[in-house]
């Protein structure tokens, strides 16, 4: 079975892809330090995949580490890199830990995988790159804007690295992912979204305030321009967003594929926070006590991605 390096394969896009990975026939190793995941992450992979998966509880930066996990595993057919530090305004506050473990880490495993000959790489980008776009809905080649925060320069930056790199080595292909908003779970519910601490991400404080776990849900601005003054977003189910990644994979096996290409992955559709509250109790009945509060700092209006590429 081909080996795909998951890196950050314990957090939730990076566990529901790891599943698809074994569905369509390759064999997910993890890397993950459980920096912001939880073991019982890895035992819901292997309860669905009916086996244990390889993991390597290592920090994705420590290149002595990582050199004797590749030593261990063998040939490694691709990598997707998901691992990650994501609080948009931890990262205002924080910058370095942003570019060290975002950046650092990049730097890193494109120089193992040239070490190793591993010549796949699929990257963790967001819809962040656009900014608040000018058009809507939001195309692949619409122009990178100046970063709303540290965070969203590392995946501006790592898109860089992805282009310079694959420019200046012919064997190695990348595909760039710019995810919009994941939201769901496995249907099996042997995994799913468990961020550690107060979740920044709007689904997961929804379910943790519904199952109360936090007193309420605060909704960040009602005064913006959109139909009923909160922000709009794409939100995609984390299983389509995880297959995504194995044809992204399987792409770049494809004849003609290009060195390095980048694709929206979204549903195409906007909604705003007070439709997704109101899905959520329509569909679950759950009381889901809100109040509704200032703007968040660094928020777009609206983003929401044309799907066709
Ligand atoms: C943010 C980042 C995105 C990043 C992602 C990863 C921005 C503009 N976007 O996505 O680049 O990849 O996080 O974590 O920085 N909301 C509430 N109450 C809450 C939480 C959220 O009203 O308690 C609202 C937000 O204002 C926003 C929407 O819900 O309008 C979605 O927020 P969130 O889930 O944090 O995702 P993004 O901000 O879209």
């Amino acid at each position: 079975m081909k080996k795909v390096l998951v890196t950050g394969g314990a957090g939730f896009i990076g566990s529901h892809t790891c599943v698809e990975l074994a569905a369509a026939g390759f064999e997910p190793v993890i890397v993950d330090d459980l920096r912001n995941s939880q073991e019982r992450a890895i035992d819901g992979i292997g309860r669905i995949m009916g086996r244990k998966p390889s993991v390597h509880r290592i920090d994705c930066c420590d290149a002595g580490a990582m050199r004797r996990m590749l030593a261990t595993e063998g040939p490694i057919h691709g990598a997707i890199h998901f691992a990650a530090d994501k609080a948009v305004g931890e990262s205002v506050n924080d910058p370095l830990k942003y570019y060290h473990n975002n950046i650092g880490s990049l730097v890193l495993l494109l120089r193992l995988m040239k070490e190793h000959g591993t010549q796949r790489i699929v990257f963790s980008s967001s819809c962040t790159v656009y900014g608040q776009p000018e058009k809507l809905p939001v195309t692949e080649s619409a122009p990178d804007r100046n970063a709303m925060s540290p965070y969203g320069f590392t995946k501006i930056a790592c898109e860089q690295m992805l282009r310079d790199t694959t420019s200046s080595d012919p064997a190695l292909k990348a595909v760039l992912l710019r995810y919009f908003n994941p939201v769901g779970a496995h249907p099996s519910a042997h995994i799913g979204e468990l961020p550690l601490g107060v979740p920044n991400n709007l689904v997961p404080f929804v379910t943790q305030t519904a199952a109360g776990l936090r007193k309420q849900l605060t909704v960040f601005g009602t005064d913006y321009d959109t139909p009923d003054g909160s922000c709009i977003r794409d939100y995609i189910h984390v299983v389509d967003l995880a297959k995504a990644h194995v044809r992204a994979l399987e792409w770049m096996e494809g004849e003609g594929a290009s060195s390095c290409e980048v694709f929206n992955i979204g549903t195409g559709k906007g909604n705003s926070v007070l439709e997704v509250i109101n899905a959520f109790t329509g569909e679950t009945g759950a009381p889901l006590p809100y109040v509704i509060g200032p703007r968040r700092a660094g928020d777009t209006t609206a983003v929401y991605a044309d799907t066709t590429k």
